[in-house]
């Protein structure tokens, strides 16, 4: 089982954002803490100072603790946010002045208060409480003072704080994202090239990418570079195989079979006529079949590397009119060409000979004698050319396949073939940005039109 693939660019993409994202999430948090922790301390000062004014201001009489309470120490409480203040003044455990059970934690020093924060009045409050022994007859004194503030004006300020770094967080996570994106992009952009110019190139077109590309990829390039140089050079050696094994295959084929025919005329014994013959023509298969392979081969490697040159279509089908008539006279068949002046096209001449050879031998081949066979040349608005003959035509329920590779139809009879020259034809069509159409003609007969383009 194939595992899913997997976008390299979305992974990269993902990363980053999902960095992006615990970054500004960071950014926020760390903002919070430090706006939390100054604004705590800003309020803490002055809490202690008004607590010191507080202190500041006690004096002991009688071994009686008495403060007279300063206006200030409260004044310089006032917030914006109009936060209430609550104080409790202590001698030893006795309040003397205040809100009983507001004291907070114990202080130590006198200029270091200790500071809690609580709940009091229904409100959560920051208290900062000092405790200071005071010398007094007939022993010393105790003196703690709690001044206790709540925290709306904090609370305010924070809340404005983190809206403003949520701002910031959200536009550092958007522009984290975008650049992310392109980012990404950017970096997957020479694979991407890379693909595109090897996807554009034709099917034959096995150059080494020379491209500059990044060091990360030309380990990859150069391993496409020496797959395609194996590759290469195993396709030109094949097409050397097979040329090389028609021709091996053709020639000593040709000696045997004209030893054959001389020896059928020596023998007079009808059983050994009979194997003559059919030595004859399992030799006249392999022959034609070499041939067509030949062909065949021949037509797969100039077709991917097609050579287009300005040619006549009629100029070639009447080469061939020239060169089959023999053929057909011997076969009491009549060729003819019909054309209506030149058709220029942009073509590989061999390639069309080739196909255009095929059609018209089949046409000879599959025909009755004292019929015609013809070859029409048009450009309507394609160039085409049509081969028809009045033969038996071709089987209606194989039509579709007959161009299969090694492909022979149920008509064949006894006539010898390879079933590629169709094959052949239909390559020869496709190369040059057409195809090959099989018919019936209505009154009898087959019909193949290669049709091909400018
Ligand atoms: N003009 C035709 N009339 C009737 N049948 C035809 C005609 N041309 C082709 N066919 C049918 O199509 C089949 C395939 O043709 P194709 O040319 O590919 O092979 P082939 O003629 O059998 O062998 P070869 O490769 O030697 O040409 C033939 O075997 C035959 O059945
Ligand atoms: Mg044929």
């Amino acid at each position: 089982m194939n595992a899913k693939p997997r976008s390299l660019r979305r992974r990269l993409t993902l990363t980053l954002i999902g960095g992006a994202a615990v970054l500004a999430i960071l950014f926020y948090m760390v903002i919070r803490l430090y706006a939390q922790q100054i604004a705590q301390q800003s309020q803490d000062r002055i809490l202690e100072a008004s607590v010191t004014s507080l202190l500041d201001a006690a004096v002991v009489r009688d071994g009686q603790i008495e403060l007279d309470v300063p206006y200030a120490a409260f004044a310089m409480l006032d917030t914006p946010a109009d936060d209430r203040v609550f104080y409790a003044i202590y001698q030893d455990q006795t309040l003397l002045s205040g809100y009983a059970g507001l004291e907070g934690a114990t202080a130590q020093t006198r200029r270091t208060p200790a500071f809690s924060t609580r709940d009091f009045a229904g409100a959560q409050v920051r208290v900062a409480t000092v405790t200071q022994t005071l010398p007094a007859n007939p022993r010393p004194v105790s003196l703690t003072i709690s001044v206790a503030q709540t925290r709306d004006s904090l609370a305010g300020t924070l809340l404005t704080i983190s809206i403003n770094a949520a701002v910031f967080g959200g536009a550092f996570f958007l522009l984290a994202a975008g650049m992310a994106l392109w980012t990404s992009a950017s970096t997957l952009r020479p694979l991407r090239q890379i693909a595109e110019s090897v996807a554009r190139r034709g099917p034959s077109d096995l150059r080494p990418v020379t491209r500059t590309v990044p060091t990360e990829l030309s380990p990859l390039v150069s391993s496409l570079n020496a797959l395609m140089t194996r590759l290469n050079l195993s396709l030109t050696q094949s097409e050397t195989f097979i040329a090389e094994a028609a021709h091996r295959v053709r020639t000593p084929l040709a000696t045997v079979r004209s030893h054959a025919e001389v020896t059928l005329m020596r023998v007079d014994k009808d059983e050994n006529r009979q194997a003559l013959r059919a030595m004859i023509r399992a030799i006249d298969e392999s022959s034609r079949a070499a041939g067509q392979l030949l062909d065949h081969a021949m037509v797969t490697f100039r077709r991917d590397q097609l050579e287009r040159q300005d040619i006549d279509l009629v100029a070639i089908c009447s080469d061939i009119v020239d060169r089959l008539t023999p053929v057909a006279d011997m076969m009491d068949l009549d060729l003819m060409l019909v054309d209506q002046g030149p058709v220029p096209v942009k073509a590989d001449p061999i390639l069309i000979q080739n196909a255009v050879r095929n059609l018209v031998d089949n046409a000879l081949k599959y025909s009755p004698p004292d019929k015609v066979v013809r070859i029409i040349v048009a450009c309507d608005p394609d160039p085409t050319i049509t081969v028809t003959d009045q033969g038996i035509g071709f089987p209606d329920d194989q039509i579709d396949m007959l161009s299969n590779r090694f492909q022979r139809g149920n008509n064949v009879k006894d006539t010898v073939g390879s079933g590629l020259g169709l094959t052949i034809a239909q390559d020869v069509a496709e190369a040059h940005g057409g195809h090959l159409e099989l018919k019936n003609l209505k009154g009898g007969g087959a019909c193949a039109v290669l049709h091909l383009s400018h």
